[in-house]
């Protein structure tokens, strides 16, 4: 037997954009249900993202979702470009006029997200399968699911939100011939680690080794995050921790600088990918963040992508819901895909700038490392990374 309901926002996916969405929609009085096909326990652990940009931070603070992220989260002013044996400090307060970067982890923001959502009575499930979107040419369509306990679902929504990351069902639910992709892959992939010892340096370092790219990051005063670029199709298992950190010290370290280790507590390979569905709507079914859009991590952009595209399809959806009127929801996806192309250029650029191909090829080194001198001595090229990695379009919710 299926039970039927209605609501007035279905939402695939509880990461971070479906469940923003969700909180963001009932700060405006509108009702929603988020369907999750993983456990509230896997949801709150997956290791990803840690880098927020100042407007994503602002965002989380003015939605009442600040207060741990205030006491706890690492305000940082810059970063560290590392290459040719030099280490150079771009300083992003003095770039851009004041702007700056948080490191606060994904894990942490879907925790709080998790517990508000809940503490406000909202319908979250978890651990469903079988999720289906459907009627999508009706201005009522319907989301279908499996319960937890195996009860099947049928809810009438007035709008259906595809949160639900790169391998989910909902852009495949557009109708066929009318997405196009345009995607770039990558031939290497990220092993990150999370390690417990305090982090070696005070703010990030990207380091452009020849032998490959290194990323020193952290989570916390006590705990670090590093990243080591290793081939596209590499398995885990050749990467036994002393490998791991001998290949971080022999990528990192300077005269003069070390790099502490510790115990490794996780430790996962990520893909590296370009990708972009367009557009993100088809009637009333919307798609936002991974579900419409990658970029590689290098630029730290796909959380804050996320975030800010559901920022501006709460109002839109508002607008639609509440006033009946069309309009935001109609330039959604253009002014997204605006926002999405920037930060898929910039993530592109730093990739191509800090990573090593495989094989050899002596002009495209040179012209990295070309480029890194000028983005290190020109007052204009690192403003254009500053602006970029700190957000380069404002988030605006009022
Ligand atoms: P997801 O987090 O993928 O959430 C989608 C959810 O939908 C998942 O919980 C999934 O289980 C669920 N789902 C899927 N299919 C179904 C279904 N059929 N039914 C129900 N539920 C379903 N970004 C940054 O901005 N800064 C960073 O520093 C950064 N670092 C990164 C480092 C790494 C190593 C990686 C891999 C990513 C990083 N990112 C970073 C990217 C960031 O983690 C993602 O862009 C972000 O998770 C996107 O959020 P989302 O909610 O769109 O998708
Ligand atoms: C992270 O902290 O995990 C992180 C930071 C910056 C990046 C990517 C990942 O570019």
């Amino acid at each position: 037997m299926t039970v039927t309901a209605s609501t007035q926002v279905g939402i695939v996916g509880a990461g971070p954009a479906g469940l923003l969405l969700s909180h963001l929609l009932a700060l405006r009085g509108i009702d929603s249900i988020v369907v999750e096909n993983r456990s509230r326990a896997y949801c709150e652990a997956r290791q990803r993202a840690g880098l927020l940009e100042a407007g994503t931070v602002e965002l989380l603070r003015q939605v009442g979702l600040g207060q741990r992220m205030d006491v706890e989260g690492l305000e940082h002013g810059g970063i560290y470009l590392q290459f040719a044996g030099e280490r150079h400090h771009l300083d992003f307060r003095d770039l851009t006029g004041g702007r700056w970067v948080t490191i606060w982890a994904q894990t942490e923001i879907v925790k709080d997200l998790i517990q508000s959502r809940l503490a406000a009575g909202a319908q979250v499930e978890f651990e469903v399968s079988d999720t289906e979107v459907a009627d999508l040419d009706d201005d009522r369509p319907v989301l279908r699911y499996t319960d937890a306990a195996g009860g099947r679902h049928e809810v009438r929504c007035e709008a259906i939100a595809g949160c639900d990351g790169f391998h989910g069902i909902c852009r495949d639910c557009m109708p066929p011939g009318l997405v196009r992709v345009a995607e770039r892959g990558y031939p290497y992939s990220w092993l990150g680690i999370l390690a417990t010892v305090p982090p070696s340096t005070d703010e990030l370092i990207y380091s452009r080794h020849e032998d490959g790219f290194a990323l020193h990051t952290m989570r916390t005063p006590q705990v670090s995050r590093l990243y080591l670029q290793v081939p596209a199709d590499e398995d885990i298992e050749h990467w036994p921790d002393d490998r791991i950190w001998a290949e971080l010290r022999h990528r990192l370290e300077l005269p003069g600088w070390e790099l502490k280790d510790g115990p490794i507590t996780e430790k996962a390979i990520s893909p590296m990918r370009s990708f972009v569905a367009s557009p993100m709507r088809y009637r009333r079914l919307f798609l936002a963040g991974d579900a419409a859009h990658i970029v590689p991590p290098t630029g730290a952009k796909g959380l804050n992508l996320a975030m800010a595209d559901v920022t501006v399809l709460a109002e839109a959806l508002t607008s639609l819901l509440r006033d009946g009127n069309h309009h935001p929801v109609d330039s959604y996806s253009d002014a997204s895909l605006r926002r999405v192309w920037r930060a898929t250029h910039f993530s592109w650029w730093m990739t191509s700038m800090l990573h090593v191909d495989p094989g050899p090829d002596p002009f495209g080194a040179e012209l990295q490392l070309a480029q890194l001198r000028y983005v290190t001595s020109s007052r204009a090229a690192a403003t254009t990374l500053a602006e970029n990695y700190t957000g380069y379009f404002p988030l605006h919710w009022s």
